[in-house]
């Protein structure tokens, strides 16, 4: 939860006098905290700011300038540590498409992490800042056959087949010395995630293979029939946003008879079983996240049981979480540019980014919620019901559709926004030509710039034309 502590305590911040418990308390209603905050561990309200990594979001924004993308490195580094601790005997690997930079790749490789790819460039650029190729795995339902020659040229430690052509294709350009190992992608049919969008666990949709339909039995054994490739297990993912450990538990329902049938078909007990990411954490206070103790236990029991009913050596387990290790570790901050206040009563706060830096509102129609930061607002002030809007030229650029903010919120004033650790930079756009934000990492109270703002020099040197 969002720690009230007194400005003066916060290092790097100007002392200020008291502690405006009740600001906070408008902006994050203590009622609506306990199941789950939105901000990093470590974040502070201070009677004018918020913290984070110990530094003010103010004070960076002041520095970078806004729109701003702000990264805890300890938030994600204690994720990761969370992962490990709480699945000992699994494989964790995050997964990149959630955000990836140099930075992020060379903290996933300390805390002992794999690395999700799903494609050509996450592989490379993964691989060129250092991560080391043997721990990566490689995704995509429509890889091509240059994404799959990098891939066994550069190690890549397991690569995740998704198609019958896909088998053959890798069949001939992995090397008969070093056949590459590869898990197939199976479709559980279990239904679950935070929208139709993102749910690939359930049939009809363009990821993996079936197993009611045999299309599953059919690519391990033409897998097995590569004596280039190696076998090394089944994957499945289900979708994002997946607050209950029941459709993981479903899905060991569906696929360690599969593993049980594969061996009596081809007498191999297959070593890993990989169950994907989608772990929810919460993006406002009082929403769940996935339990992680939870799904571990639950998770390694289920596992055990299945296996001992079917006489199957247990497999290795592989989970690969991105947005709950990346997302709750990123806080956006905007500046607001504009307030309206239309006749249906209603308060849209625009600020100075939007769907090209965070597309997810409009796509999914995810919510988040917002709080203003900079300035010290009064306990008794008065609140409104307010929508932050983006700068886009759509009337569909939302970023929050309801919050509370202070009802003189006004143009100038900073808008914080958590939970933008995910999916916000790794899809941003260049809709506008408004350019994307920049990144700044903090940690122990310092900051420093991991991406850089894209420019109009950046689109200028694309065009080429003329
Ligand atoms: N593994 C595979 C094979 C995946 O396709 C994904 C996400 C993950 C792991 C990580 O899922 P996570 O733990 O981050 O939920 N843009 C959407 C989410 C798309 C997820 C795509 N695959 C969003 O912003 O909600």
């Amino acid at each position: 939860m969002l720690v009230t502590r007194p400005a003066s305590d916060a290092a790097g911040h100007a002392a200020a006098a008291s502690v405006a418990s009740a600001v906070a308390a408008a902006v994050v209603p203590p009622d609506a905290v306990p199941a789950g905050s939105p901000w990093p561990a470590g974040a502070l309200r201070t009677d004018q700011d918020v913290l984070v990594g110990g530094v003010g979001l103010s004070r960076l924004a002041a520095r970078y300038a806004t729109p701003l993308y702000v990264l805890d490195e300890a938030e994600v580094r204690s994720r990761c540590r969370a992962y490990r601790r709480a699945l000992p005997g699994a494989d964790v690997v995050y997964a990149a498409k959630a955000f990836l930079c140099g930075a992020m790749a060379e903290w996933v490789e300390q805390e002992g992490l794999g690395l999700d790819v799903c494609s050509g460039g996450e592989l490379e650029h993964a691989v060129t800042c250092g991560f080391p190729a043997g721990r990566i795995v490689m995704h995509g339902n429509a890889k091509s056959p240059e994404e799959l020659a990098a891939a066994v040229r550069l190690g890549v430690g397991r690569i995740v087949v998704d198609s019958f052509s896909e088998i053959a294709r890798l069949a001939v350009l992995a090397s008969p010395e070093r056949p590459q190992d590869v898990l197939v992608r199976v479709v559980p049919g279990v239904s679950a995630g935070h929208h139709a969008a993102v749910r690939t666990g359930v049939e009809e949709q363009k990821f993996g293979f079936s197993i009611a339909a045999g299309d599953a039995a059919d690519a391990v054994e033409r897998v097995l029939n590569q004596p280039r490739l190696r076998l090394a297990g089944l994957h499945c993912h289900l979708g994002s946003q997946i607050a209950e450990v029941g459709p993981y538990l479903d899905t060991l329902d569906r696929v360690v008879p599969l593993l049980a049938a594969i061996r009596d078909r081809h007498g191999i007990a297959l070593p890993e079983l990989d169950l994907g990411g989608g772990h929810a954490v919460p993006y406002r206070a009082g929403e769940s996240a996935l339990d992680l103790a939870e799904f571990a236990e639950r998770v390694n029991a289920r596992l055990a049981e299945l296996c001992a009913r079917h006489r199957l050596a247990v497999p290795r387990l592989a989970v690969e979480p991105g947005r709950a290790v990346v997302g709750p570790a990123g806080v956006a901050v905007y500046r607001v540019l504009a307030v309206k206040h239309t006749m249906g009563g209603r308060t849209f706060v625009a600020v100075d980014g939007g769907m090209s830096d965070n597309p997810r509102p409009a796509l999914y129609d995810a919510r988040y919620t917002a709080t203003l930061v900079g300035r010290a607002v009064a306990a008794d002030a008065p609140l409104t019901d307010a929508c932050v809007v983006g700068r886009h030229c759509e009337a569909g650029d939302v970023l929050v559709p309801e919050v509370r903010l202070p009802a003189d919120i006004r143009a100038g004033d900073l808008v914080a926004v958590p939970v933008a650790g995910a999916y916000h930079l790794s899809m941003a756009s260049g809709y506008n030509l408004v350019g994307r934000p920049p990144l700044v990492a903090v940690r122990d109270g310092a900051s420093r710039m991991l991406l850089r703002r894209e420019t109009l020099d950046d689109f200028r040197r694309r065009d080429i034309g003329r």
